[in-house]
């Protein structure tokens, strides 16, 4: 089914991070109780928001991105007593996951509270909740007393929103108002972590580690599935295999050798006409004799993550075709990184010996 964009006039105001503009967080509360669209800053992405209780609103997120139907959204809220309105039967290690990772980028999925409109689950009986760790969307999570129900702030299948400005690329004309609070901090979005499956299991790794969940939850599982194609009965529909994809094709590659890793790179690179390679800092001087667009990622696996999103948008807006990047560690941030990188590579994973 074809839904019909959400049009409307955007308007942007800047904020400051650390102390936004009580005025300025008053007209976007006025927006969203009155049933419209307000894309803010978040500590790991910008969200686009709607009154997460008000159906109509919810579905204008829908509209605005192109998103499908059957693709839950995660409801925001800035107090954990609000819980108890989105969720029931909320297991006692909530409290211990609350304390420690909250506010934060961690995602709890819970039994969905019959206050929440179905639509923002998918038609699902589970809710995704968070407790975002910015001031801006804490502030007008505040203001507004609602809780916000918002994905992030990209066009369908386009790569998240670390900056206003690429929220305005993908939604300007849909959504009414966007606050422009700078940067993001953490790049990638949050961890979502299924407490209503058997044994906790993480559906998406983000920003939270795997290392700092286990030291809570011992048992937590992770089996990252890559599906090809969509499917209905996907655990988070999200987890589809086609995501974050710029219009280049994106080529990952993975492999112990350094030296080979690069070779096997620096030969892809010259079978194509224009090419962009993602790296980290210190390894840029390998690509030093080619004639390729380098950006630059930063000099760590977090700097990696929080320039992640804004490098591929980069990069396709220079018209490369194709995008060649390393595979990092799987290990903290690096796990959220690599699960964002085969999803741009829709699986183009080359293996080097
Ligand atoms: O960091 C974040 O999580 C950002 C910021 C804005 O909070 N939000 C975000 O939302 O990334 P979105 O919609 O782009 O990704 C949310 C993911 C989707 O993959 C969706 O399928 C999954 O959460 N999800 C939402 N509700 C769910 C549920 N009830 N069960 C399983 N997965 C769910
Ligand atoms: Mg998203």
């Amino acid at each position: 089914m074809t839904q019909e964009p959400y049009i409307t006039t955007t308007t942007t105001h800047t904020i400051e991070p650390t102390n936004p503009d009580p005025a300025i967080i008053q007209h976007a509360s006025d927006v969203l109780h009155a049933g419209g669209l307000v894309a803010f800053p978040t500590e790991t992405v910008y969200g686009l928001g709607a009154n997460a209780l008000d159906e109509t609103a919810v579905a204008k997120i829908f509209r605005a991105k192109g998103r499908p139907s059957n693709d839950p959204i995660i409801v925001h809220i800035a107090e954990v007593n609000q819980l108890s309105q989105i969720a029931i039967d909320i297991p006692d290690i909530v409290s211990t996951l609350t304390e420690r990772f909250w506010a934060g980028a961690l995602t709890l999925v819970l039994k969905r509270h019959p206050n929440i409109p179905l639509n923002i689950t998918a038609g699902m009986e589970s809710v995704a909740v968070r407790m975002p760790d910015h001031l801006v969307a804490l502030a007008l999570l505040r203001q507004s007393g609602l809780p916000i129900g918002a994905p992030s702030a990209n066009t369908f299948s386009r790569p998240s929103p670390t900056q206003a400005s690429h929220v305005l690329d993908d939604l300007d004309g849909h959504v009414d108002v966007v606050l422009d609070g700078g940067s993001t901090t953490i790049g990638v979005e949050s961890t979502i972590l299924s407490l209503i499956a058997d044994v906790p299991t993480v559906l998406r790794p983000g920003g939270v580690s795997l290392e700092a969940l286990r030291e809570v939850l011992p048992d937590v599982v992770y089996h990252p599935k890559y599906l090809a194609e969509d499917v209905k009965s996907a655990p988070s529909p999200g987890t589809l295999l086609k995501h974050y994809s710029p219009t280049a094709d994106v080529i990952l590659f993975r492999g112990e050798n350094s030296e080979h890793v690069w070779s096997a790179m620096r030969a892809e690179a010259q079978k194509h006409n224009t090419v962009g390679v993602m790296t980290l800092d210190n390894d840029a001087h390998q690509f030093d004799e080619l004639d390729v667009i380098i950006a630059r990622l930063g000099r760590t696996v977090d700097e990696a993550a929080l320039n992640l999103f804004s490098a591929l948008r980069d990069l396709d807006k220079q018209g490369v075709d194709v995008i060649l990047v390393r595979a990092p560690d799987k290990t903290g941030l690096g796990l959220a990184v690599w699960d964002r990188l085969v999803r741009a590579s829709i699986g183009q994973v080359v293996e080097v010996k």
